[in-house]
């Protein structure tokens, strides 16, 4: 499966923050905000990824990440030359998704739960059609919205609605069969301008080939659109890697993870940071990893 991040937009809403430097650049705590929704596609397995970005900030997404071979990944970039819409991303990553299944991921969106890289490795699993997700909101007027009926089967799929039919915010993370980059072509630009996402879910809710997935209370789900979500976003960050002790969106300790790469190359990754606690975090991972895969199939054994 492919993926895209879609890391452009116009940024308005975080300005001056944003005059010089991509909004997906900003710092959510200790990392860059692309990390998070990269680290999402990397736990759904996913090492081909495109990430589209306005014309003037692809070279420092390029500084920032390269061509993920170090991660064990294959990162490739485009310009969106104008913010024209979500769904517009397969239009501009069509030859990136060349007919084959895709994940799309909102570059501003950060997701956290444990129980999130299996139910993301499931829904690539039984992908029929696209998978969208679900997560109660206090808000949902400000985001897409799921209605589901008793079953809980999707009924419909509303943008931003005045009167929301329920509490189900739908998060910027998709997955879609290879015919999005044809659906996608066929919508046209909403009311306010532009190709709608909700759109592309309806089209494949009218084939009744769209599934939504809750994510239950397990997960967060966070959307750093404005200057309170992001620094709300960075003290969620920082309040469970202190207490937990454990890092949210590692790159590298997720690739040593889904064995995208090796317990020296990871090390050699956190020893050209060593200087930083973020450094010195990936050198430790590195060093437990084998005797903590040691210890988890002994356990698994006993
Ligand atoms: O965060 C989840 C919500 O994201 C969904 O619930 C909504 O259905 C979906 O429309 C979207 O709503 P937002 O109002 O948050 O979308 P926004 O315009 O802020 O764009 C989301 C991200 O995508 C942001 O990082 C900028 C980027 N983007 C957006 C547009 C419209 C682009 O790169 N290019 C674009 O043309």
């Amino acid at each position: 499966m492919k993926g895209i991040i879609l890391a452009g937009g116009s940024g308005t809403r975080l300005q001056p923050l944003t005059l010089v430097s991509s909004k997906q650049l900003a710092p959510v705590y200790d990392k860059p905000m692309i990390y998070y929704p990269l680290s999402i596609l990397m736990f759904a397995g996913i090492r081909d990824v495109l990430i589209i970005t306005r014309p003037g900030e692809l070279a420092a997404f390029r500084q920032l990440l390269g061509d993920g071979g170090a991660l064990g990944l294959s990162l490739s970039y485009a310009a969106q030359d104008e913010p024209r819409g979500i769904a517009d991303a397969f239009l501009v990553g069509a030859d990136h998704i060349a007919g084959e299944e895709c994940a799309l991921v909102l570059g501003d969106n950060l997701f956290h739960g444990a129980d999130l890289p299996l139910l993301l490795r499931r829904s690539v699993r039984r992908l029929d059609g696209c998978v969208l997700f679900g997560h109660q909101v206090a808000d949902p007027e400000r985001y897409g919205v799921a209605e589901i009926d008793q079953e809980g089967r999707l009924v419909s799929i509303e943008e931003k609605p005045e009167k929301p039919r329920s509490n189900l915010a739908v998060p910027g993370l998709y997955f879609f069969d290879g015919h999005v980059v044809d659906i996608a072509g066929g919508v046209r630009p909403s009311d306010r301008g532009e190709l709608e996402i909700t759109d592309v879910l309806r089209a494949y809710l009218a084939q009744g080939r769209a599934r939504l997935v809750w994510l239950g209370r397990g997960v967060t789900w966070l959307d750093t659109g404005t200057h309170e979500t992001l620094l709300e976003a960075g003290e969620f960050v920082r309040h469970v890697q202190r207490h937990q002790g454990m890092r949210i969106a590692c790159l590298e300790e997720i690739a040593l993870h889904m064995g995208f790469i090796g317990v020296e190359e990871c090390y050699e990754l956190g020893a050209a940071m060593g200087h930083s606690p973020y450094g010195q975090y990936v050198m430790d991972r590195a060093r437990s990893y084998l005797p903590e895969r040691a210890l988890a199939k002994l356990l698994e054994e006993a």
